[in-house]
């Protein structure tokens, strides 16, 4: 072959590589921000990235661009291994025309996620984009519509991740909102349907993008995102720690990893661990460190809705979905937010096989006319449905309150809870003694010389019969009663049980979850 010809490929090549060039390289580093392809040796293990689409370019011929070709087009696109498994990938290159979606930027991710769903394997997006390239016009939102058909269908199939490391603005941030994890990176990521300028001209306020649409906007107001980075180097570790408890896909296996931690490891602790009065909190994240491997826990959506706690963490190397009501926050009391964020994890880890251990120490459902008014009903059975729904091995450990409709709902025995532990701790009942006590006894207690003593009574007899585990018990709404300390062995045991299940819904085209 002549020199020309290969210099012409190397020539294509180390353009491709220079992307936008070395001044907005440098531009884009002094914004604190890598570069598509610094992100990239990031993530993927060293040596396994292979480039798809590395010489292809816009079509487009008007407002000049025909002069400005770049290869590769302002997004990388290839396979990689990532914790030795194999990952598609896709960097947006901000350096060349903003990151903006072309027609063939699309094609090309559009490109990898095909492949993904042919090899079973996950789709990892980072984004930093300016959005539609505005000089294509429709090819570009049309490039975005195939993009969000992708993202659909790939849904519940193979997992898909997105890391938002730049701006991404009006539709584009759909893309993301569909794929399964958010994570954002604190100050230089942003996500909004229309930015500050359009927000003054419509509503009259005034705001920054950061408070708009930043990472911690979105991790704690929004729920958008599930993890909000301090930088992108942490984004990228922790998107590999997340990988590292999915399957590939939605018939694979999931990977045993070897366990150091005894499974018969008692915590003494937790015997005593449980407050004498009932309506002190305590910090059930304590518990699951007290319960699962090496004290891991990979907690998602950790600023969102705070009085429920949802994460990955492994028991005896079995990857596990933890769902647990939070007494230090709002007494653990389901409401709006921590319903559709439990009720959102619970479907990701039935979708994937994951099974799921449920901590249940709940009050009830939150009163009042905010919550009644935005929905409290539509999005407390967000939260029943998808526990009612899934066949994944359904653990449910009672700590201490199960009260009313909130004790169906955390994966009761009726909703095909396989195995329901309650600690000798847990109060299995219509609702707390003081509210109880004041509907059935009124009447007695109204009539009372001395009401106070009348009430202290009936307090008394109620909690007496109700404030315990063993009427549940009696009935086999719970499987056994628990020392605290065993909760890990009993558990794991459980899990090893369970890894035969198999059970099934009927048949139907999809189910209708009320959104
Ligand atoms: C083409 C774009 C672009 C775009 C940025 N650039 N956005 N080119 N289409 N959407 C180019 C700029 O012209 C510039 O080129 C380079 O990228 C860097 O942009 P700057 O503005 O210099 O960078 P910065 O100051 O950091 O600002 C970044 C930005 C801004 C905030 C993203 O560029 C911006 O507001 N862009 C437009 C965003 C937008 O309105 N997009 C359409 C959204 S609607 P040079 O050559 O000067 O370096 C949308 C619809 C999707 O996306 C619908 C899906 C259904």
């Amino acid at each position: 072959m002549s020199s020309d010809k290969f210099h012409q490929l190397r020539t294509k090549k180390e353009q491709a590589l220079l992307g936008g060039g070395k001044q907005r390289i440098e531009d884009q580093h002094k914004k604190g921000k890598l570069t598509a392809r610094e992100r990239i040796e990031l993530l993927v293990d060293e040596g396994t990235f292979e480039e798809i689409g590395m010489l292809v370019t816009h079509r487009s011929y008007d407002f000049g661009l025909e002069k400005q070709k770049i290869p590769g087009d302002g997004v990388v696109t290839g396979y990689g291994k990532i914790n030795g498994r194999g990952a598609f990938v896709y960097s947006q290159d901000f350096t060349v025309f903003g990151g903006s979606l072309s027609e063939a930027h699309a094609e090309k991710i559009c490109k990898i996620m095909d492949m993904a769903m042919k090899l079973g394997v996950p789709v990892i997006g980072l984004n930093d984009s300016g959005g539609a390239r505005i000089q294509e016009g429709v090819a570009s939102l049309g490039g975005y519509a195939d993009i969000f058909l992708r993202n659909t269908l790939a849904s519940g199939v193979v997992p898909q991740i997105s890391a938002i490391m730049g701006p991404c603005a009006g539709g584009a941030v759909y893309s993301p909102a569909i794929t399964d994890f958010v994570f954002m990176v604190k100050n230089t990521s942003y996500m909004f349907v229309t930015g500050p300028n359009v927000v003054k001209t419509v509503t009259h306020e005034e705001v920054s993008s950061e408070d708009l649409g930043g990472a911690m906007t979105h991790a704690s107001k929004s729920g958008v995102a599930h993890f909000a980075c301090e930088n992108e180097i942490e984004c990228i570790d922790q998107i590999k720690k997340l990988l590292s408890y999915l399957p590939q896909n939605n018939v694979d296996d999931i990977e045993r990893t070897e366990c150091s931690d005894p499974i018969d490891r008692r915590d003494e602790k937790l015997n005593s661990f449980i407050p004498d009065t009932s309506t002190k909190p305590y910090d059930i994240k304590e518990i699951i460190h007290a319960v699962v491997d090496d004290k891991d826990f990979l907690e998602v959506h950790q600023e969102f809705a705070q009085n429920i706690v949802v994460g990955f963490a492994r028991m005896n190397g079995m990857s596990v979905g933890i769902v647990a009501n939070q007494p230090a926050v709002l007494a653990g009391v389901l409401n709006i937010e921590a319903s559709i964020k439990a009720a959102r994890f619970v479907r990701f880890c039935d979708a994937f096989n994951i099974p799921i251990i449920t901590f249940e120490d709940v009050p009830g459902f939150l009163p009042g006319t905010d919550q009644e008014w935005r929905g409290i009903i539509i999005h407390g059975a967000k939260l029943l449905y998808a526990y009612c729904e899934a066949t994944v091995p359904k653990i449910t450990v009672i700590t201490r309150k199960a009260y009313g409709g909130a004790y169906d709902v955390m994966n009761s025995k009726h909703i095909r809870g396989d195995v329901n532990f309650a600690w000798p701790s847990a109060e299995i009942a219509v609702m707390g003694p003081k509210g109880a006590v004041e509907i059935i006894f009124k009447k007695e207690i109204d009539a009372a010389k001395d009401k106070e003593a009348a009430l202290e009574q009936k307090l008394q007899e109620y909690t007496d019969k109700f404030a315990n585990p063993y009427i549940a018990a009696e009935r086999g709404y719970v499987d056994d009663v628990i020392e605290p300390s065993e909760t890990r062995l009993r558990i794991i045991r459980s899990l090893e049980m369970l890894e035969t299940k198999v059970d099934k819904n009927p048949k139907k085209k999809h189910g209708n979850i009320p959104l």
